[in-house]
């Protein structure tokens, strides 16, 4: 019997429920997956803790890898056997031992990326590509400030931004993070996010960087403004430590005109040809290890609330994944 991790309410880590469930009938072109790694991602606190809205009862997590186990009689391209991995936003039902999935979903894996690499970095991966490649087309020489740069999206994104040529400076929560930081992209790693601002420029001859890329949200709002130069951009696209307050456009225009974005990969990487592209290079770097992928951390499926409140208290470093 196939198991997965189900909430009825929201709340702590103490709601997700263990439990047995059935799979929906295979449409034609459906697959069954049978997961052999899954991706643990901070949406899944903030669907868990209801500051990202799903009805209820939901099942948990967007990504994983996986084997085919059987396909649907109108798939094309995809058979028994192979590896896949996917990012799927649309029905939460990744922390499982084995799922139902449209074919669109899915990506083969190439040989070279193990399973739990991808399920490590898919999300994350296809996020970063789409912050620097879409969101902003990052150029070489830019400087930027990423906040939380040893967390599982900074290690990739410090990573991919150092790869196309832009200097990066890390922030990271404390002093044990910081070689992580330096050992995955960044040129310059700021420990603590006091004086964010004053101290970012101070590694900058005193001038604000071209872009921040902040997923840290509330804590680290003002700070990342403050540390961008005159038309600087802030990609603000996410909250760990809560959403960002509001604020108004007078606080861009004191700061010297800066242009704000909040984007979500629902947005970017709902359509299966630009998850394809953006999965075609981070696979392309990952294999020639321009992003090497940090897995800091494993768990039994089944203790995935363990694995959500170490994330939730920073306790953890590069990605963590669930092994059914
Ligand atoms: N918009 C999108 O499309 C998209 C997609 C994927 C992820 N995200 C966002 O990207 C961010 C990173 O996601 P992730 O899964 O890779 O998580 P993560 O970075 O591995 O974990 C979050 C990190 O944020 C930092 N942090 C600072 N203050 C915190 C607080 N009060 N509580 C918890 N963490 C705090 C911690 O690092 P330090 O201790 O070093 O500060 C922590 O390790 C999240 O905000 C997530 O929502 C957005």
């Amino acid at each position: 019997m196939p198991k997965a991790i189900r909430i009825y309410e929201h709340g702590g880590p103490e709601v997700l429920k263990w439990e047995d469930v059935e799979l929906p009938a295979l449409g034609p072109r459906d697959v069954r997956v049978r997961h052999t790694a899954i991706g643990l991602n901070f949406s899944d606190v903030y669907l868990r803790t209801g500051l990202y809205a799903r009805p209820l009862p939901s099942g948990m997590g967007s990504e994983a890898a996986g084997v085919v186990e059987q396909v649907g009689r109108g798939v094309r391209g995809l058979k028994r056997g192979d590896r896949v991995a996917y990012y799927w936003g649309s029905v939460l039902d990744a922390y499982a031992t084995e799922r139902v999935l449209p074919y669109e979903a899915l990506l083969k894996l190439p040989a070279g990326v193990s399973d739990e690499q991808a399920a490590a970095a898919l999300l994350k991966g296809l996020t970063a590509w789409y912050l620097l490649r879409e969101t902003y087309r990052l150029r070489r020489g830019e400087v930027i400030l990423v906040p939380a740069a040893a967390g599982g999206v900074g290690v990739i994104l410090c990573q991919w931004a150092r790869a196309l040529g832009a200097r990066v400076i890390g922030a990271v929560g404390e002093e044990s993070k910081a070689a992580i930081a330096r050992r995955y992209g960044c040129h310059q790693v700021l420990v603590g996010y006091h004086d964010l601002a004053a101290r970012t420029r101070a590694l900058h001859r005193g001038k604000g960087v071209d872009v921040v890329y902040d997923g840290v949200g509330r804590d680290t709002f003002h700070g990342s403004l403050d540390a961008l130069r005159a038309r600087g951009l802030m990609v603000t696209f996410g909250n760990a430590s809560g959403a960002v307050e509001p604020f108004t456009a007078l606080d861009l225009q004191r700061r010297g005109s800066l242009y704000v974005t909040r984007p979500a990969a629902a947005d970017y990487l709902h359509d299966a040809q630009a998850r394809a592209r953006g999965a075609r290079e981070l696979f392309a770097l990952m294999k020639r290890r321009a992003i090497r992928v940090h897995i800091g951390h494993t768990h039994p499926l089944a203790d995935a609330a363990q694995a959500q409140r170490e994330l939730e208290a920073r306790r953890t470093i590069g990605a963590t994944v669930l092994l059914p």
